[in-house]
Protein backbone atom coordinates (compact mmCIF):
# COMPACT_ATOMS: atom_id res chain seq x y z
CA UNK A 1 0.00 0.00 0.00
CA UNK A 2 1.51 3.53 -0.68
CA UNK A 3 1.36 5.93 1.99
CA UNK A 4 -1.19 7.53 1.07
CA UNK A 5 -3.40 4.41 0.62
CA UNK A 6 -3.24 4.21 4.48
CA UNK A 7 -3.88 7.60 5.22
CA UNK A 8 -7.15 6.82 3.21
CA UNK A 9 -7.49 3.77 5.74
CA UNK A 10 -6.81 5.66 8.87
CA UNK A 11 -9.02 8.65 7.97
CA UNK A 12 -12.02 6.17 6.58
CA UNK A 13 -11.74 4.45 9.95
CA UNK A 14 -12.32 7.56 11.91
CA UNK A 15 -15.81 7.73 10.54
CA UNK A 16 -16.68 4.86 12.96
CA UNK A 17 -16.38 7.66 15.93
CA UNK A 18 -19.08 10.51 13.95
CA UNK A 19 -22.44 9.98 15.60
CA UNK A 20 -25.78 11.43 14.28
CA UNK A 21 -26.61 15.15 15.02
CA UNK A 22 -22.74 15.92 15.73
CA UNK A 23 -20.56 18.77 15.30
CA UNK A 24 -17.34 17.34 13.78
CA UNK A 25 -14.13 19.23 14.93
CA UNK A 26 -11.87 18.73 11.54
CA UNK A 27 -7.89 19.03 11.64
CA UNK A 28 -5.78 19.64 8.39
CA UNK A 29 -3.58 18.02 6.26
CA UNK A 30 -3.94 15.36 3.42
CA UNK A 31 -4.65 12.39 6.01
CA UNK A 32 -7.88 14.97 6.71
CA UNK A 33 -8.42 15.26 3.23
CA UNK A 34 -9.54 12.09 3.07
CA UNK A 35 -11.90 11.76 6.54
CA UNK A 36 -13.51 15.32 4.73
CA UNK A 37 -14.32 13.20 1.66
CA UNK A 38 -15.86 10.26 3.71
CA UNK A 39 -17.36 12.75 5.93
CA UNK A 40 -19.75 14.04 2.60
CA UNK A 41 -21.09 10.48 2.43
CA UNK A 42 -22.62 10.81 5.85
CA UNK A 43 -22.74 14.40 6.08
CA UNK A 44 -26.93 14.10 5.83
CA UNK A 45 -26.85 12.63 9.56
CA UNK A 46 -24.93 15.26 10.88
CA UNK A 47 -25.02 18.64 12.23
CA UNK A 48 -21.98 19.70 10.78
CA UNK A 49 -18.33 20.68 11.13
CA UNK A 50 -16.04 23.25 12.99
CA UNK A 51 -12.86 23.93 10.81
CA UNK A 52 -9.74 24.25 11.89
CA UNK A 53 -8.10 26.22 8.91
CA UNK A 54 -9.60 28.00 5.57
CA UNK A 55 -8.49 25.25 3.55
CA UNK A 56 -10.43 22.62 5.37
CA UNK A 57 -13.44 24.89 5.22
CA UNK A 58 -13.53 25.40 1.52
CA UNK A 59 -13.21 21.51 1.18
CA UNK A 60 -16.17 21.11 3.55
CA UNK A 61 -18.13 23.63 1.84
CA UNK A 62 -17.34 21.99 -1.66
CA UNK A 63 -19.13 19.10 -0.14
CA UNK A 64 -22.15 21.05 0.83
CA UNK A 65 -21.23 20.06 4.81
CA UNK A 66 -22.68 23.18 7.55
CA UNK A 67 -19.83 24.90 8.87
CA UNK A 68 -20.27 26.24 12.38
CA UNK A 69 -17.89 28.97 13.77
CA UNK A 70 -16.39 27.40 17.51
CA UNK A 71 -17.63 30.88 19.40
CA UNK A 72 -21.17 29.77 18.76
CA UNK A 73 -20.95 26.38 20.20
CA UNK A 74 -20.70 25.23 23.60
CA UNK A 75 -19.63 20.94 23.34
CA UNK A 76 -17.60 19.41 20.93
CA UNK A 77 -17.47 16.14 21.22
CA UNK A 78 -14.84 14.25 18.39
CA UNK A 79 -11.91 16.17 16.49
CA UNK A 80 -10.32 14.11 14.19
CA UNK A 81 -6.94 15.11 12.87
CA UNK A 82 -3.83 14.04 11.73
CA UNK A 83 -0.14 14.41 13.02
CA UNK A 84 3.58 14.95 11.41
CA UNK A 85 4.70 12.46 14.80
CA UNK A 86 3.28 11.08 17.41
CA UNK A 87 4.81 9.32 20.43
CA UNK A 88 3.82 6.09 22.10
CA UNK A 89 2.23 8.85 25.03
CA UNK A 90 0.24 10.19 22.22
CA UNK A 91 2.05 13.26 22.46
CA UNK A 92 1.90 14.97 19.02
CA UNK A 93 3.94 17.26 16.50
CA UNK A 94 1.50 18.86 14.49
CA UNK A 95 1.86 21.76 12.14
CA UNK A 96 3.44 20.75 9.48
CA UNK A 97 0.71 21.89 7.39
CA UNK A 98 1.04 25.26 8.93
CA UNK A 99 -2.67 25.03 10.56
CA UNK A 100 -0.89 24.48 14.05
CA UNK A 101 -2.68 27.24 16.16
CA UNK A 102 -6.41 26.82 15.41
CA UNK A 103 -5.99 22.77 15.92
CA UNK A 104 -4.81 23.44 19.08
CA UNK A 105 -7.51 25.79 19.62
CA UNK A 106 -10.23 23.23 18.09
CA UNK A 107 -8.59 20.44 19.84
CA UNK A 108 -8.98 22.15 23.77
CA UNK A 109 -12.48 22.42 22.89
CA UNK A 110 -13.34 18.92 21.87
CA UNK A 111 -13.74 16.06 24.28
CA UNK A 112 -12.41 13.66 22.15
CA UNK A 113 -9.37 13.96 20.13
CA UNK A 114 -8.79 10.94 17.46
CA UNK A 115 -5.34 10.87 16.01
CA UNK A 116 -5.15 9.37 12.29
CA UNK A 117 -2.36 8.01 10.90
CA UNK A 118 0.08 6.19 8.67
CA UNK A 119 2.52 3.88 10.47
CA UNK A 120 4.97 6.10 9.25
CA UNK A 121 4.51 8.91 11.77
CA UNK A 122 4.54 6.36 15.26
CA UNK A 123 7.92 7.32 16.72
CA UNK A 124 9.39 6.18 20.37
CA UNK A 125 10.63 10.03 20.74
CA UNK A 126 9.56 13.16 19.01
CA UNK A 127 11.83 15.47 17.38
CA UNK A 128 13.64 14.41 13.80
CA UNK A 129 10.18 16.45 12.17
CA UNK A 130 11.19 19.74 12.60
CA UNK A 131 8.97 21.70 15.49
CA UNK A 132 6.82 24.27 13.73
CA UNK A 133 6.38 27.55 15.95
CA UNK A 134 3.89 30.11 15.05
CA UNK A 135 5.32 33.49 15.44
CA UNK A 136 3.97 37.24 15.72
CA UNK A 137 5.91 38.63 12.64
CA UNK A 138 7.60 41.44 14.58
CA UNK A 139 8.66 38.92 16.86
CA UNK A 140 10.16 36.43 14.73
CA UNK A 141 14.34 37.09 14.97
CA UNK A 142 14.14 37.40 19.25
CA UNK A 143 12.06 34.12 18.94
CA UNK A 144 14.22 32.37 16.81
CA UNK A 145 17.48 33.44 19.36
CA UNK A 146 15.51 32.22 22.27
CA UNK A 147 14.48 28.37 20.26
CA UNK A 148 18.35 28.03 19.35
CA UNK A 149 19.05 28.49 23.53
CA UNK A 150 16.91 25.36 23.86
CA UNK A 151 18.99 23.65 21.35
CA UNK A 152 17.67 24.00 18.22
CA UNK A 153 17.86 25.23 14.89
CA UNK A 154 15.07 27.88 13.74
CA UNK A 155 14.51 28.13 10.56
CA UNK A 156 11.82 30.52 8.74
CA UNK A 157 9.17 28.39 6.82
CA UNK A 158 10.08 31.09 3.55
CA UNK A 159 6.99 33.12 1.94
CA UNK A 160 4.64 30.75 4.19
CA UNK A 161 1.70 33.12 5.86
CA UNK A 162 -0.51 31.34 8.61
CA UNK A 163 -4.35 31.85 8.43
CA UNK A 164 -3.90 34.28 11.30
CA UNK A 165 -1.42 35.88 9.36
CA UNK A 166 1.72 35.13 11.51
CA UNK A 167 4.56 33.15 10.26
CA UNK A 168 6.36 29.85 10.92
CA UNK A 169 9.51 29.04 12.70
CA UNK A 170 10.09 25.48 11.73
CA UNK A 171 12.89 24.05 14.63
CA UNK A 172 15.30 21.73 13.36
CA UNK A 173 17.37 19.15 15.58
CA UNK A 174 15.29 18.98 18.88
CA UNK A 175 14.91 15.43 20.75
CA UNK A 176 11.79 15.68 22.96
CA UNK A 177 12.14 13.72 25.71
CA UNK A 178 10.03 16.03 27.97
CA UNK A 179 6.78 16.88 25.60
CA UNK A 180 5.11 18.82 28.44
CA UNK A 181 8.03 20.80 30.08
CA UNK A 182 9.07 21.81 26.16
CA UNK A 183 5.80 22.69 25.14
CA UNK A 184 5.68 24.86 28.22
CA UNK A 185 9.07 26.72 27.59
CA UNK A 186 7.69 27.21 24.00
CA UNK A 187 4.86 28.97 24.71
CA UNK A 188 6.45 31.42 27.69
CA UNK A 189 8.57 33.07 24.48
CA UNK A 190 6.84 36.28 23.84
CA UNK A 191 5.88 36.73 20.71
CA UNK A 192 5.08 32.69 20.35
CA UNK A 193 1.28 32.16 19.27
CA UNK A 194 1.70 28.50 19.95
CA UNK A 195 3.95 25.51 19.14
CA UNK A 196 3.41 22.51 17.31
CA UNK A 197 3.94 20.58 19.99
CA UNK A 198 0.46 18.88 21.49
CA UNK A 199 1.53 17.23 24.25
CA UNK A 200 -0.70 18.45 27.39
CA UNK A 201 -3.57 17.86 25.06
CA UNK A 202 -2.49 15.10 23.44
CA UNK A 203 -4.59 12.57 21.30
CA UNK A 204 -7.24 10.09 23.18
CA UNK A 205 -7.27 7.60 20.63
CA UNK A 206 -4.93 6.76 17.68
CA UNK A 207 -5.78 4.87 14.49
CA UNK A 208 -2.57 3.45 13.06
CA UNK A 209 -2.88 2.21 9.61
CA UNK A 210 -0.78 -0.54 8.94
CA UNK A 211 -0.48 -2.71 5.62
CA UNK A 212 -2.18 -5.13 8.46
CA UNK A 213 -5.14 -2.69 9.01
CA UNK A 214 -5.81 -0.16 11.10
CA UNK A 215 -4.76 -0.31 14.62
CA UNK A 216 -7.10 1.05 17.24
CA UNK A 217 -4.84 2.36 20.24
CA UNK A 218 -6.01 4.00 23.64
C1 LIG B 1 -1.37 20.45 9.65
C2 LIG B 1 -1.10 19.26 10.49
C3 LIG B 1 -1.30 17.92 9.88
O1 LIG B 1 -2.13 17.16 10.68
C4 LIG B 1 0.02 17.24 9.76
O2 LIG B 1 0.92 18.10 9.06
C5 LIG B 1 -0.10 15.91 9.02
O3 LIG B 1 -0.37 16.16 7.68
P1 LIG B 1 -0.64 15.02 6.63
O4 LIG B 1 -1.93 14.37 7.00
O5 LIG B 1 -0.72 15.75 5.31
O6 LIG B 1 0.51 14.04 6.68
O7 LIG B 1 -0.76 19.34 11.63
O8 LIG B 1 -1.07 21.66 10.32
Amino acid sequence: MTQDELKKAAALAALDYVEDGMIVGVGTGSTVNHFIDGLAAVKERIAGAVSSSEASARRLQAHGIALFDLNDITDLPLYVDGADEIDHGFAMIKGGGGALTREKIVAAVARRFVCICDATKLVSCLGAFPLPVEVVPMARAYVERELALLGGRPMLREGFVTDNGNVIVDVHGLRITEPRQVESEINQITGVVTSGLFARRGADLLLLATPNGVERRI
